[in-house]
């Protein structure tokens, strides 16, 4: 029989437990959640013309009939380095296909703003026309805008789609003749998250959002550190005009993915500031992680010489003024300039993503000084390394301990059987040592981010039981989130994911719903549940942690069963008493190969139901392969 206390324990479960990892990786950010459906808008990819398409172009001639597209590099310092030059030969109908990230995914009745910068150089082409297709060369909408100037000006254009389609591409067509140049040519949906113009896919931010996630980590992962140092994420880079953000090639381009893809580039549309800002609209705090002068280790691993760290770390302080710092600062400035006079009270910042060794912690110290000295509110996250064993990450944490580190952050990406093995992970960890941030984790089917992996039941049952040992370790685990965020279906390099989509749709795994519903049930103190008085980790295939919420005065009891058998509850509520009335969620199924899909995105979601408390005991019974979560009044 189990029994669960109501006595305070005094251990808080901190509102950052459940959080989100976001990393621009199988096309979450460009091609997934930031909505510009143009492939290489400014034509910086390192081919130029990528995403282009001259249907009309004969690539044996020196020229083709009614024009042609060459790419100008300009000579200046600026960041924003290539245009297009478009000549238009005759007044045959010069046109251009653009294919988007795998198609584009647009919806009868939708609104779209096209943009484009254009300067005429010769001639007069009178008209450029926007036209969205399908495969078979069918209108599905259009609109079109009048060049008038000589010099650089924007035009915007806003029409409706007649149809929807997931692979539509966008073909532009020229009419009148000369020479002319064009960069910045977008095209946005109208209904973005918030309406924000030039915004963000509502229907991905919207799975994000019901998260109601404790934190949000960003921009990644591996991108962070780059393949190398001229490759890192640099953060300056991705705020102030979309126009000026500097593109990179995404680390997650052909080499060192599973599954390449040559054409993935950052273009930083989702930057910084809408980081901050998509923080802010989930009520989640921003936990930015910044690269540490190591390129990623398992890549060259190149490293800044010490003497040289100077301007990573100015970094970090300069980040923390752009988050936190008044108007009349730098960089607050240029947050007040993009719209946000407010500070947005950032209180984490990551140095270092997976890095691992003494050249990792010889970085850090650095990193560490200057923060506290400048900033001592800022809690800093450190690293551990991508593995949650080992010599590396046993040397990393001792050095961590001894310098009082305040949170480090751990990475484990294991099979299902080793989430059910270690829901006892944390209960040795030192209560007085530096808190943990699971800040990613994923049970893997196959083999570590293996192409076969499966977000099946399995995986999200078995990551269930082990978050009840997150959960009854809350004195010393603050964070956690799972990893990776999302995938485009056609477009994707590691897998398991949490969120899949295509270009029109999307959906939680099971993973996700396992997510959602700890994160939607977080609770505010731990209480004590146990089992002949010790806990449950694991017989009989049972596994379980107790919470109560101070706000909803709740007794909230999460409790999965991975075995094969159903099994009668019997919990007896000791230490104080609660209403009759049990909201009970249920999720799972005996088929522990099964999944969610764009077909039956809720196949595998909790159902909600009922139980009741008679005499302080609550009796359930618990289907074999499930996770239920009893809500009790108090
Ligand atoms: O989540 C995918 C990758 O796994 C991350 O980029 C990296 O931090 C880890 O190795």
């Amino acid at each position: 029989n189990l029994v669960v206390d109501l006595t305070d324990m005094g251990i808080e479960i901190q509102p950052t437990m459940y959080g989100i990892f976001f990393e621009d990786i199988n096309f979450a950010a460009d091609g997934g959640l930031y909505a510009e459906m143009i492939k290489n808008r400014s034509f910086e990819f390192t081919l130029p013309k990528t995403g282009w398409v001259e249907p009309n172009s004969d690539r044996h001639s020196y020229n083709n009939e009614s024009g042609i597209l060459s790419v100008i590099k300009y000579s200046g310092e600026g960041t924003n380095h290539n245009f297009a030059r478009v000549e238009v030969k005759n007044d045959e109908g010069y046109v251009l296909i653009n294919e988007g990230f795998r198609g584009m995914g647009v919806k009868e009745g939708a609104q779209y703003d096209f943009s484009v910068n254009a300067a005429k150089r010769s001639g007069d082409i009178q008209k450029i026309k926007l036209q969205v297709i399908d495969s078979l060369d069918n209108v599905l909408g259009e609109t079109s805008i009048s060049p008038d100037s000589d010099s650089w000006k924007t035009y915007e254009s806003t029409f409706e789609v007649s149809k929807t389609e997931m692979k539509a591409k966008v073909k532009i067509t020229f009419e009148g003749e000369g020479e002319i140049d064009l960069d910045m040519i977008s095209l946005f949906p109208q209904d973005t998250w918030k309406g924000r113009k030039k915004g963000l896919r509502k229907d991905l931010v919207q799975l994000l959002d019901d998260l109601n996630p404790g934190f949000l980590r960003f921009p990644g992962g591996c991108i962070v550190e780059g393949r190398t140092l001229a490759r890192r994420y640099q953060w300056k880079k991705t705020v102030g005009d979309i126009e000026d953000r500097e593109i990179l090639v995404n680390r997650w381009n052909t080499e060192f993915a599973h599954r390449p893809t040559p054409d993935y580039y950052q273009s930083f549309g989702l930057g910084f500031f809408e980081y901050f800002q998509l923080s802010e609209d989930m009520g989640a705090e921003p936990l930015p992680i910044l690269g540490c002068g190591i390129a990623c280790q398992f890549n060259t691993g190149e490293l800044v010489p010490m003497d040289e760290l100077g301007p990573y770390v100015q970094d970090a302080l300069d980040l923390i003024e752009f988050a936190n710092g008044d108007t009349n600062t730098p960089w607050g400035q240029v947050r007040a300039d993009m719209g946000h006079p407010e500070p947005f009270n950032m209180k984490y910042i990551g140095i270092g993503n997976e890095q691992w060794g003494p050249v990792y912690i010889e970085r850090y110290k650095v990193f560490e000084q200057a923060i506290k000295s400048k900033y001592p509110e800022i809690i800093i996250v450190s690293g551990s390394g991508p593995f949650p064993e080992g010599d590396y990450f046993e040397y990393g944490w001792e050095q961590l301990k001894q310098m009082n580190a305040e949170i480090v952050d751990e990475h484990y990406y294991k099979p299902p059987e080793w989430f059910r093995e270690n829901a006892d992970r944390y209960d040795s960890y030192d209560r007085n040592g530096p808190k943990v941030f699971a800040g990613e984790y994923a049970a893997q089917t196959v083999a570590i981010a293996s192409p076969e992996n499966k977000n099946n039941w399995e995986s999200a049952l078995s990551e269930a039981a082990f978050m009840t040992g997150l959960e009854r370790n809350a004195e010393v685990v603050h964070l956690t989130s799972y990893a990776p965020l999302m995938a485009h279906a056609d477009g994707w390099q590691w897998t398991p994911d949490m969120i899949w989509f295509n270009n029109l749709e999307s959906f939680g795994t099971p993973n996700y719903q396992v997510q959602k519903m700890y994160s939607t049930n977080p609770g505010t103190d731990l209480l004590k549940i146990t089992e002949d008085g010790d806990k449950i980790i694991g017989k009989d295939g049972l596994y379980a942690s107790a919470v109560k919420d101070e706000n909803t005065n709740e007794l909230i009891i999460k409790v999965v069963n991975t075995s094969e058998q159903s099994q009668n509850l019997s919990v007896e509520i000791a230490g104080g008493s609660v209403n009759d009335n049990v909201t009970v969620l249920t999720m799972g199924m005996d088929d522990l190969e099964a999944e969610n899909s764009f077909e039956e995105p809720m196949k595998i979601s909790p159902k909600e139901g009922t139980a009741s408390v008679n005499g302080n005991v609550l009796e359930a019974e618990i289907p074999s392969m499930t996770f239920s979560i009893y809500k009790i009044s108090m």
